[in-house]
């Protein structure tokens, strides 16, 4: 028997090394090289290429003669991860879904086996992490009584075998990194053992037509561990976010073979489950602090979903040589950036003031057009002047001052008159192409400057 060697993988990408280096010769990445026991190289290699030689035998065939899509979506029955899902699941797709540990991808993924299940469909939960006693207690928590497969096994043989017999038309394998073929000596969520378990998986759903879903693993950075590749195999990648100190969970899109990755799930986290929130804005904007200043509504889109939050910001007079700036849910480079041109073109100085930013409900701006809601929020407190609790704000802020136009600035506005929202502070280049709906006051502004003078 030849001796087992270590050898040296490339968590991003795979490369492999005999020994350890700092920077990825294949992907260029920095201490990514991880140890890994290599299984003796030729029984490996030449069980791999025997399954891999037949191919799949078809014949190369015109465009035009390939037969339309036809694929069903089974509905999950759960709206918004169908929503995200573009529809439903595709018959003999992949799903990976990753997020960090207790964010709710277990409770999610039962959930909707227990939908599928009740829509008749043959389910089955692979679980590598809990046993199935904790999954019955799981589910009794969550009041699922549904005749769902339980099977908790991590080698992917049995899982192989399991799924041939049961011929589920849905599963759920949690987790990839707990799953481990026997026959590589690597341990089970290493970079190989993870590439092989997908690869086979892939071929499972492909060859079968089941469904399925996968949970992954985060590193600390907040990707899916494993090689990047994982990532480019799966037909879909899903990601959870959200604090676990709030209860919102977001589920987000970065990748969708079958659909849109501009959609945006929103659920909340309670005794019973996940469930779906579908009028986020009124939510968010329901533990809102009204008569008090340093609040600024803004409307903000999450692919083609406006969502209304609540900008707050706090200032108050610094004992330090430096004030801080301590900004939550948004980029504290674009406050630093906002603050400077309060403070140049609008008079509003806050050079020895601390000033705190804080985005309620954990929602994170990535938008531009939040600027102006950010500017208001700012200026607002360190006035100590309320903005009226029926005004919404939005633009972009540029540096010389002035407000640049959003885009689907309509859409929003409809959102903001929907939660009784009346009059409504837009770019100036926005509101000139805008017929306001009944009863709602669109004013449009030219500056930052300007937008205070309206509103203080
Ligand atoms: P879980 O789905 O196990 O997370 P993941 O699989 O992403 O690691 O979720 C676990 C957390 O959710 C745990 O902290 C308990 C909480 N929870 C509820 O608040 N309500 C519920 O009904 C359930 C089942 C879990
Ligand atoms: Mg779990």
């Amino acid at each position: 028997m030849s001796k087992a060697k270590a050898c040296y993988t490339c968590s991003a990408c795979g490369y492999e090394s005999p020994k350890w280096i700092g920077r990825c010769p294949g992907c260029g990445a920095w201490n990514t090289m991880e140890e890994a026991i290599a299984a003796a190289p030729e029984k490996a290699s030449a069980k791999i290429a025997a399954k891999q030689r037949p191919g799949t035998g078809a014949e190369a065939m015109k465009l035009k003669d390939i037969p339309e899509d036809t694929t069903l979506r089974i509905p999950t029955r759960i709206s918004e991860l169908d929503r995200v899902l573009g529809g439903g699941i595709v018959e003999g797709g992949l799903i990976l879904i990753g997020g960090d540990p207790g964010i709710g991808k277990s409770t999610l993924l039962l959930q909707a086996c227990a939908h599928l299940a009740r829509d008749g469909k043959r389910v089955l939960y692979i679980s590598g992490e809990e046993s199935a006693r904790q999954i019955k207690l799981r589910a009794s928590r969550l009041e699922i009584s549904e005749d769902i497969y339980i099977l908790a096994e991590n080698a992917l043989d049995a899982v192989e075998s399991k799924i041939s017999a049961i011929e589920p038309d849905v599963a759920v394998i949690d987790s990839i990194q707990t799953m481990y073929r026997p026959e590589m000596a690597s341990a089970p969520g290493s970079v190989s053992q993870i590439r092989e378990s997908t690869s086979l998986i892939m071929r499972l759903c492909k060859e079968t037509g089941t469904s399925m879903f996968l949970v992954g693993h985060v590193t600390k950075d907040g990707a899916i561990a494993g090689p990047r590749i994982l990532e480019h195999m799966v037909d879909v990648v899903l990601y959870f976010e959200g604090d676990r100190q709030q209860d919102y969970r977001l589920l987000r899109a970065v990748k969708n073979r079958f659909g849109s990755v501009n959609e945006l799930g929103v659920f909340r986290m309670t005794g019973k489950g996940m469930q779906t929130v579908e009028n986020p804005s009124e939510e968010l904007l329901s533990r809102r602090a009204k008569g008090a200043s340093g609040s600024a509504v803004f409307c903000g889109l999450e692919g083609s979903r406006p969502l209304l939050c609540d900008v707050q910001a706090l200032t108050s007079t610094t004992f330090y040589g430096t004030p801080r700036r301590t900004v939550n849910g948004a980029d504290a480079a674009r406050v630093a950036l906002l603050l400077a041109v309060l403070e140049k073109r609008a008079n509003q100085r806050t050079y020895n003031q601390d000033v705190y930013i804080n985005v309620a409900g954990g929602l994170e701006l990535s938008e531009p057009a939040a600027d102006l809601a950010l500017c208001v929020a700012v200026a607002s407190s360190l006035k100590d002047r309320i903005v009226g609790p029926d005004i919404a704000v939005m633009g972009e802020v540029g540096l010389a001052g002035e407000v640049r136009s959003i885009p689907q600035c309509e859409r929003r506005i409809s959102e903001c008159a929907r939660l009784g929202f009346t009059t409504i502070l837009v770019p100036q280049a926005n509101a000139r192409r805008i017929k306001a709906p009944e009863g709602i006051r669109v004013i449009g502004v030219d500056t930052v400057a300007q937008a205070m003078s309206v509103l203080f």
